[in-house]
């Protein structure tokens, strides 16, 4: 019987976590389980930086963005750096003795909420002996053995309706209106809220991009009347003879996710009014996505994430993370999930991409949506 567990919540916020978060705590005091929440992800783990969980502390949290725990996305125990005197930095592996601590504080098992880098590690710690559950966080929607993660959904909301107000001011100066959206090297975001909101191209880091099939589609509509378009360009979207658009490039140690994209929005808005002479504006949605509340649909999958992550500690089946597959919840290996040959501490994962042959690519090309091929 387990009776003590820990939570974390890792990596960038998104929306949900909190409904996750009390969806663990309360299927836990039902069955007697006590519950602690770990600050700011695996900073607060490494640290030893916990509060005690209860129904009166995730009281009124289920529709909240944010996380109560707090989140980070710059420690990784597996490298943590260390200064040497003489002003040089070695990185240490702390996982060792982070997992005997925890032991020796009697947990039994730990709950990582977290996108692929935070799984990655979920899965490392399975690999110092600790019971771990993980659950698939990310707007971005780019974690496998899951149809789903919570909070694409709330995130596709907001790009959608940027898309719809785009629309509108668009049309009235018949203007090119670029949208960039979020998803890091996945196109999910750019081409649910595209084919939701009725963009006219959608632009994806799966699909390299040729800036005339952009033009022509341009011109296709200014033929037939209508001389505004609406362009979403997903963060992660290049050109088929170019690169990524990078805004910065963060030293964030070993085994994490230095690059942070930005720019590709804006640079093709540049290149359309070079190349059409019409007038094209970019608007980056950034991090609006990610923030308010959240959405019915993941505060459901959330709840169900979260109780079904704490059922799986009680019964005690560990080194698995819940998912939704094929609109059933269910669970599955997080070494599948991490990649089973993947290094210990490394950066590397496995990332769900676009299917270039399923559904959503399919539908936008009957649809008549431009993918810039
Ligand atoms: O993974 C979620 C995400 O919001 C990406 O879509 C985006 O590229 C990235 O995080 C931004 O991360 P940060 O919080 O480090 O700026």
């Amino acid at each position: 019987m387990i009776k003590k567990v820990g939570i974390l919540t890792a990596g960038g916020d998104c929306p949900g976590l909190n409904a996750v978060i009390r969806g663990i705590v309360k299927t836990a005091e039902y069955n007697n389980v006590e519950t602690y929440g770990f600050l700011q992800g695996y900073k607060g783990l490494y640290e030893n930086q916990y509060i005690k969980l209860d129904s009166y502390v995730t009281s009124g949290i289920v529709h909240l963005g944010g996380t109560i725990l707090g989140s980070n996305n710059k420690t990784n125990i597996f490298a943590l750096p260390e200064k040497a005197p003489d002003g040089s930095v070695a990185y240490v592996d702390k996982s060792f003795e982070v997992a005997d601590r925890l032991r020796r504080d009697g947990f039994d098992a730990l709950i990582v909420i977290g996108g692929d880098g935070s799984l990655k590690s979920a899965r490392d710690f399975t690999r110092r002996g600790l019971n771990i559950i993980g659950v698939p966080k990310t707007i971005d929607n780019d974690v496998p053995y899951t149809d789903m993660t919570f909070g694409f959904n709330t995130a596709v909301g907001v790009a959608t309706e940027a898309i719809d107000r785009l629309h509108t001011t668009a049309e009235a100066h018949g203007r090119i209106m670029v949208l960039e959206v979020m998803g890091r090297y996945a196109g999910w975001i750019a081409l649910a809220a595209g084919i939701a909101g009725g963009a006219d191209t959608v632009l994806v880091p799966e699909i390299p991009y040729d800036i005339n099939s952009v033009v022509k589609k341009i011109e296709q509509r200014r033929n037939m009347g209508k001389k505004f378009s609406i362009i979403v360009v997903a963060e992660g979207a290049k050109p088929k003879e170019g690169d990524i658009s990078v805004r910065s490039i963060e030293n964030s140690g070993t085994g994490l996710d230095s690059i942070k994209l930005g720019g590709a929005g804006e640079y093709v808005a540049k290149e359309i009014e070079k190349l059409t002479g019409q007038e094209a504006r970019a608007t980056n949605l950034g991090y609006l996505q990610r923030g308010g509340n959240t959405c019915p649909y993941d505060r459901i999958l959330s709840t169900e994430y979260g109780s079904a992550a704490m059922q799986l500690a009680i019964d005690e089946k560990f080194g698995r993370m819940v998912t939704l597959l094929n609109g059933k919840i269910t669970d599955v290996s997080l070494d599948d999930v991490a990649g089973r040959d993947t290094e210990i501490g490394s950066k590397s994962s496995n990332l769900k991409l676009l299917d270039l042959e399923g559904d959503y690519v399919k539908t936008a090309r009957r649809v008549g949506i431009c993918l810039g091929d």
